[in-house]
């Protein structure tokens, strides 16, 4: 395989952080050849809430990658979470600016940066400001309008932005880890690159990465993300109710969940006991297991209901492909039978694909995110390559990602 580029993700989540190394050859296979997934501590809902405890995290998920690879890592694609992630969907339109009114990629940067210039408050950091389609004198649909002849370019974007102080502070921590940031990654948008296919994407999708602290929400149609959301519950609320509702302590509860929890009530047996052993309770204590999977599916009900809201808050209808579940949460058994009913519409469990190496436990919902970032980086790297929208702010460019790593065998 003919390396084009090695680029790094690092994946901050609420209760694990994962650095990955991935090498991308010229036709784009990606293969990970180190990775550092850590437990996390300091971080609340997906935000930095202590940042020394998450600079120490991030320091060892990078180390453990980097000693299995045999690279130093020096910048990374570096995925920010959390509620207070918020997409909008603005236009930009100017005059084609040439003699021969032929449009140039200097006309399409300047439409996007119209479409950019919306008012977006001082406490927002724009992360994203992706083109989503053109229309070329009023003809709607154009993918790529470079070299049409036109009077008026206009550009429909998807701008992503997140709150100015959670970025300071996520970028703090990554910079005071060692490492440098090719660009930050909205983590809904991140997940949608490793479980969504392109043809999904073109039909119209949505994805929710169901995590520990909060679930990832991306609509998309015609190949392009139109709704991006983040809501505050994931899989602790569950564990959280188990741990009140059944009086068991956290690790506990969670024990239990992933062990005997089900969203699906009709498999349970109503006499079915589960015997809990806690510190200081030696002789156990039994309890029943329908009455748990009913605290879980209750959640997981409300959960959804959430999701549907954000769904029909972005339009009706718009996901005939229907709904893609990922994150660590998406592994509880029954959330399909249970998002089809509350939904009403196709829904599947999904886990990253298309990706080679190192991948012994990356290959499952959990890492939706984690691989999901080097899979951006890979197709930000094809873009810039093939020199379209070259200064669209979300662009990482080629030099750069090449520059991404230092060998430490010089
Ligand atoms: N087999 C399983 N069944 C049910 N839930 C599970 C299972 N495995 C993991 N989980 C849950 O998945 C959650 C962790 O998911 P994930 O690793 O995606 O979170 P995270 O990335 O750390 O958090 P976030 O993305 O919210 O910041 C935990 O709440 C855990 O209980
Ligand atoms: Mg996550």
């Amino acid at each position: 395989m003919e390396r084009e580029a090695v680029l790094v993700g690092i994946d901050v989540g609420t209760t694990k952080i994962v650095a990955l190394i991935g090498e991308v050859s010229r036709d784009g296979a990606l293969t990970i050849i180190g990775k550092g997934p850590v437990a996390a501590s300091g971080l609340k809902k997906g935000v930095v809430v202590n940042i020394d405890q998450t600079v120490h995290s991030i320091a060892t998920a990078v180390e453990h990658a980097e000693r299995l690879s045999g690279w130093k890592i020096d910048r990374a694609f570096v995925g920010v979470g959390g509620q207070h992630i918020e997409g909008m969907n603005s236009k930009g339109q100017i005059a084609v600016s040439g003699a021969n009114r032929e449009i140039t990629r200097e006309d399409i940067s300047r439409a996007i940066e119209v479409a950019r210039a919306v008012t977006i408050p001082s406490n927002r950091d724009v992360l994203h400001v992706l083109p989503r389609g053109f229309v070329v004198d009023g003809q709607e649909g154009v993918k790529d309008p470079l070299g049409m002849s036109a009077i008026r370019l206009e550009v429909e974007t998807h701008i992503v932005t997140a709150s100015a102080t959670a970025v300071q502070n996520l970028s703090k921590c990554v910079q005071q880890a060692g490492v440098r940031i090719d660009e930050l990654v909205a983590d809904p948008l991140a997940s949608a690159e490793a479980v969504l296919s392109d043809t999904e994407k073109e039909l119209g999708v949505a994805v929710a990465d169901i995590g520990a602290g909060t679930t990832d929400i991306a609509l998309y149609t015609e190949g392009s993300p139109f709704h991006t959301t983040v809501i505050p519950v994931g899989g602790n609320n569950v564990t959280n109710d188990v741990a009140i509702g059944m009086k068991v302590d956290l690790q506990t509860a969670e024990d239990l969940k992933v062990k005997f929890g089900t969203c699906d009530l009709l498999a349970v047996d109503t006499e079915e006991l589960m015997t809990v052993t806690m510190i200081g309770d030696d002789a156990g204590r039994d309890v029943s297991r329908l009455e748990m999977c009913e605290i879980i599916e209750a959640r997981m009900r409300e959960t959804f209901e959430m999701i549907r809201g954000e769904l029909e808050a972005a339009g009706h209808g718009l996901s005939p492909a229907g709904l893609v579940l990922t994150g660590g949460a998406a592994q509880l058994s029954g959330i399909t039978e249970l998002g089809r009913d509350v939904l009403q519409m196709p829904v599947r469990v999904a886990a990253p694909t298309n990706v080679g190496g190192l991948v012994d436990h990356l290959l499952t919902p959990a890492y939706a995110t984690s691989i999901g970032l080097l899979q951006w980086g890979a197709r930000s790297l094809a873009v810039t390559d093939s020199g379209r929208y070259e200064s669209a702010p979300s662009m990482g460019g080629l030099g750069r990602i090449r520059d991404a790593l230092r060998s430490i065998f010089p």
